[in-house]
């Protein structure tokens, strides 16, 4: 039994990586739940020929609870998207409740089941997430992850561009986090290896960091990224469905996660983020969630002056998660 449960199933979002889910053939159960539509859009998923039920669920008569409960992994799209000239950060005000009562509800009916945020904003929506599970004792470290894989996505598709090479070939780790200047492209540790010009690797990593905004402004008010973090989504489920499901060994993604999901609890790692408690980082995905976080070695000069940026923003958006569940009565 592998029941996924997607928590927003409704949106831009929910509904794209609700059918991505609907055609991994890992699933047998996906539970889709929101306060509006969700039992439409899953009796529309329900006739795919694909080996998962389909179950949707509104909040009335314990909706929420029926979803989770049972659930393998949790993936949650719910909440505003941007519209442009704001920031991500100005989403906190309206998401930061509903993930904290989709996280209270988590805690209540799934505890053990892994956590993929994907509401903005991540950087501090999954320190919310954590403080509300470490309040009701059940906070596990290697299950919970903030997914930032759009932003590795995005980095494959732009190299490509630059390089000529085929850009699903192409992996370059994203580090730190999911806003602005917080996200860090690593192009020196791109594979296959390219020597950029300075030029270039300053367009890339502008890029890479505003790709969200591209789109922002492109859908004029509409919303933000939907199909393609969908797809973004679906990719990094598979990776913990593969790794927790199937057993398969060496699995390494890029995600947000607590230190402290590392074996040797971010030691190493911590010192060079100035003490960070969240990083988004090449995480090794085990049966169990995250194995082990990689370090970050041998950045170049200019990326390690990128992360010096971005480590003052971070720990702002960081304490503010957490300060909205500790300072919450
Ligand atoms: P959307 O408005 O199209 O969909 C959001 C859905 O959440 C709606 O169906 C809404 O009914 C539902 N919802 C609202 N409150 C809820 C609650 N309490 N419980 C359950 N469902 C609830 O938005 P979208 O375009 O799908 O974006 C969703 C979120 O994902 C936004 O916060 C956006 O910024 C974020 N996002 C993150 C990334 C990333 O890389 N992590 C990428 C794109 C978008
Ligand atoms: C993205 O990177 O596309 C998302 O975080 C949505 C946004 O607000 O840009």
């Amino acid at each position: 039994m592998v029941k996924v449960v997607i928590l927003g199933a409704s949106g831009g979002i929910g509904q794209p990586l609700s059918l991505l889910l609907k055609l991994n053939e890992k699933v047998t159960d996906l539970a889709l739940y929101d306060i509006v539509n969700s039992p439409g859009v899953a009796a529309d998923l329900s006739h795919i020929n694909t080996p998962a039920k389909v179950t949707g669920y509104l909040p009335p008569n314990d909706g929420l609870k029926n979803a989770l409960t049972g659930a393998h992994t949790i993936i949650i799209p719910a909440g505003i998207p941007r519209k442009p000239n704001m920031t991500r950060d100005d989403l906190f005000k309206t998401n930061a409740g509903i993930v904290r009562d989709l996280a209270i509800g988590i805690s209540q009916h799934a505890p053990n089941a892994f956590i993929l945020v994907i509401s903005n904003p991540v950087n501090s929506t999954v320190p919310i997430v954590a403080e509300v599970l470490k309040k009701h004792n059940v906070f596990n470290p290697k299950k919970l992850f903030g997914v930032t894989t759009l932003d590795v996505v995005r980095a494959s598709t732009f190299v490509g561009e630059v390089t000529g090479h085929d850009s699903r070939d192409i992996r370059v780790p994203v580090v730190g986090g999911h806003s602005g200047i917080t996200i860090i492209p690593l192009l020196s540790k791109a594979s296959p290896p390219h020597s950029f010009s300075q030029a270039q690797i300053d367009a890339l990593t502008n890029r890479i960091q505003y790709g969200g905004d591209e789109v922002v402004k492109a859908k004029e008010g509409a919303g933000s990224a939907t199909l393609s973090m969908a797809q973004a989504g679906a990719r990094f489920a598979n990776a913990i469905l593969n790794a927790s499901v199937k057993g398969e060994a060496g699995i390494i993604e890029q995600s947000y996660v607590h230190l402290d999901a590392d074996e040797d609890g971010g030691k190493q790692l911590k010192p060079k983020i100035d003490g960070l408690d969240y990083f988004s980082s090449s995480v090794e995905l085990g049966i169990n969630g995250v194995t082990k976080i990689h370090q970050l070695e041998d950045l170049t000069p200019h990326e390690e002056s990128l992360l010096k940026a971005a480590i003052p923003e971070l720990r702002g958006n960081i304490n503010k998660g957490i300060a909205f569940i500790r300072e919450d009565p």
